[in-house]
């Protein structure tokens, strides 16, 4: 049997900032330079290493970017206030709050504040309602990035079965509703569904959100079936896990993302793009 053509979130990305590089050239003709802010509270570890990597992004690619780091024991008023400043600062065409919040904030009242045209991240509910509806909206970074990464590898998502396992807000739902947008047939799984390895292997793409690390074996892939995996877990030895066994269904999978190198690197590229799409259209531009 041949190996399995393994997708390169990285090597996709890189083409994708190409062509990013290229229109925030462009735009600096018009005077525009895209803006980011994101805000992040408190120490959780994980997160202080995924704002660096956005900070470096906007770096790479020219952009003007803010960094707020505020303590754990910030009040839910200061990070509101913080909100609508960068809301009506004209520099910022992206806001981008790190999740998850200190236990003491609401998160929802934090992305509810965030203007409709700057979040970046699609979670506010009018542009997860437009994603519903089918309308313009900003779309959830890691969803956008697994059906670019499907695309570009020119695999073809019309008329197929795509099952996605996990039901979350941030990846689960909306990658489920823009596979179905792309014309393919969906079916969600989730922690309560029963005999989720037989529904899995009859999917065509197989999508991976559930935060186990390599719960997914070959027993849940059909052969030759696409297998995106978007978990992110770190072991005890302090290396990283998707929620695929890898080295089990890469034997009978098609096309497959790897952990790390898969999809991460395409979360922060359709980051970067929502942001230069906000900024184009705060500038009436796009
Ligand atoms: N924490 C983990 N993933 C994300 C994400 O996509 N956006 C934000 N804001 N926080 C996160």
């Amino acid at each position: 049997m041949t190996a399995a053509t393994i997708i390169s979130g990285k090597q996709i990305s890189e083409e994708i900032r190409k062509g990013i590089a290229l229109e925030v050239e462009q735009l600096s003709k018009q005077n525009v330079r895209p803006g980011l802010a994101v805000v992040l509270v408190g120490d959780d570890p994980a997160s202080h290493v995924y704002v660096r990597n956005k900070e470096k992004a906007c770096q790479d690619l020219g952009y003007y970017s803010e960094v707020h780091r505020l303590s754990a024991d910030s009040s839910q008023e200061e990070v509101l206030a913080l909100v609508d400043k960068l809301n009506a600062q004209d520099s910022i065409h992206g806001i981008l709050v790190q999740l998850p919040l200190p236990k003491h904030i609401h998160e929802k009242a934090v992305i509810d504040a965030i203007s409709v045209e700057k979040d970046v991240d699609g979670f506010h509910p009018v542009n997860v309602g437009n994603l519903v509806i089918g309308d313009d909206s900003l779309l959830p970074c890691t969803p956008a990035g697994v059906i670019e990464m499907i695309k570009r590898t020119g695999i073809e998502i019309a008329g197929k079965h795509a099952v996605v396992i996990g039901r979350s807000n941030i990846v689960g739902k909306p990658v489920s509703l823009l596979l179905q947008r792309e014309n393919a047939t969906v079916t969600m799984c989730h922690s309560r569904t029963a005999n989720m390895a037989e529904i899995a292997r009859q999917a065509d793409i197989l999508v991976v959100a559930i935060g186990r690390a390599n719960m997914i074996d070959a027993s849940y892939v059909k052969p030759g079936a696409v297998v995106i995996d978007v978990g992110m877990n770190r072991l005890e030895n302090g290396k990283l896990a998707g929620d695929v066994d890898f080295e089990s269904v890469k034997q009978v999978s098609g096309p497959i993302t790897p952990v790390p190198g898969g999809v991460g690197p395409m979360t922060i590229t359709m980051l970067m793009q929502n942001t230069l799409l906000a900024a184009k259209r705060l500038n009436g531009l796009a």
